[in-house]
């Protein structure tokens, strides 16, 4: 059986899923893998798309990490879709999904002696505001390479800085790993997907477009000059349409690190977190 006629295999044990692929990797070629927390929508099975395209194997994972919600609440209202994500992936071509509760990846707890040095990346936008949330992230994702070993682990812009941090991650722990890092897919009022979304009610999705279209003005308005003004109009603009924001911030595209004027020729990004509602969403956009 070659493995393009393989269904889905859905494995529970990390010991498992991974002696697999060590078994078909000389056949697969290339493994690609892409990590998730579920609750799947179209820019999940982007990444998966753009996995088979180049990949011999592709890999995903389900497990909403515990470590990288710094917000109880956050986590115990993460949305769960499962036999519907099953099915998503197996219509995507994804040939298999690893699918592990908190004893399996984590067998010794979750309170581990390493800490991965992040730098300032840590400590600004997403960092500052969820304190925690990128060791989480690293713990988790460390640990799934380490079981997957893929070539290329797929990654959302959506996520950022998420994309910075591992990448300086992988590059620490897992160099052979190539990041490959997709477009934002988005509803078709902008809206970034976002399995969040699937919490907002009616109205709030309404008002959830406006992080997308405060992005775009950002990008119409932020030619060559000092920055500021623009972000706090972005700023107030939000505050009056009744979000809570965390943060509108323009940055260095490749350093993330805050930018007051716009040379013209450094390629800047503009970030937002802001919460409707209960609900936090983030988005950015390339200046
Ligand atoms: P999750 O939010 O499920 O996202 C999984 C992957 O999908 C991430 O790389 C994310 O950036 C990407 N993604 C999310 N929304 C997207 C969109 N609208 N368009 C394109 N890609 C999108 O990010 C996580 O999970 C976790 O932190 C994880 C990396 C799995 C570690 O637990």
């Amino acid at each position: 059986m070659t493995l393009n006629t393989l269904k889905m295999i859905i494995f529970k044990k990390a010991a498992d899923i991974s002696s697999f692929i060590r078994e078909k990797s000389p056949e697969a070629k290339t493994i690609g893998f892409v990590p998730t927390m579920g609750a799947l929508h179209a820019g999940h099975i982007s990444l998966v798309d753009m996995a088979k395209k180049s990949d011999g194997l592709v890999v995903s994972s389900i497990f909403v990490n515990p470590t990288q919600f710094n917000d109880k609440k956050d986590f115990e209202k993460y949305p769960s879709t499962i036999e519907k994500d099953i099915d998503m992936l197996e219509k995507a071509g994804c040939d298999l999904l690893f699918l592990p509760n908190v004893a399996e990846m984590y067998p010794e707890g979750t309170n581990t002696e390493t800490h991965y040095d992040l730098g300032y990346l840590e400590t600004i936008l997403e960092g500052k505001y969820r304190p925690g949330h990128f060791q989480g992230v690293c713990q988790v994702v460390d640990r799934l390479l380490d079981i997957v070993q893929p070539d290329c682990l797929y990654l959302g812009q959506k996520d950022y800085q998420q994309c910075m941090v591992l990448k300086k991650m992988t590059e620490a722990r897992h160099p052979k790993t190539k990041i490959i890092i997709a477009p934002t897919m988005r509803e078709t009022d902008g809206l970034a997907m976002s399995s969040r979304n699937m919490r907002l009610n009616e109205a709030d999705r309404k008002l959830a477009v406006k992080i997308s279209e405060t992005l775009s003005f950002i990008k119409a308005e932020s030619g060559k000059g000092y920055l500021e003004d623009i972000k706090e109009r972005a700023k107030q603009y939000l505050a009056a349409e009744g979000f809570k924001v965390d943060y509108v911030e323009i940055a260095n595209a490749s350093t993330l690190e805050p930018v007051e004027k716009n040379d013209g020729k450094t390629p800047l990004v503009a970030l937002v977190a802001a919460f409707v509602g209960e609900v936090r969403l983030i988005d950015n956009i390339n200046l």
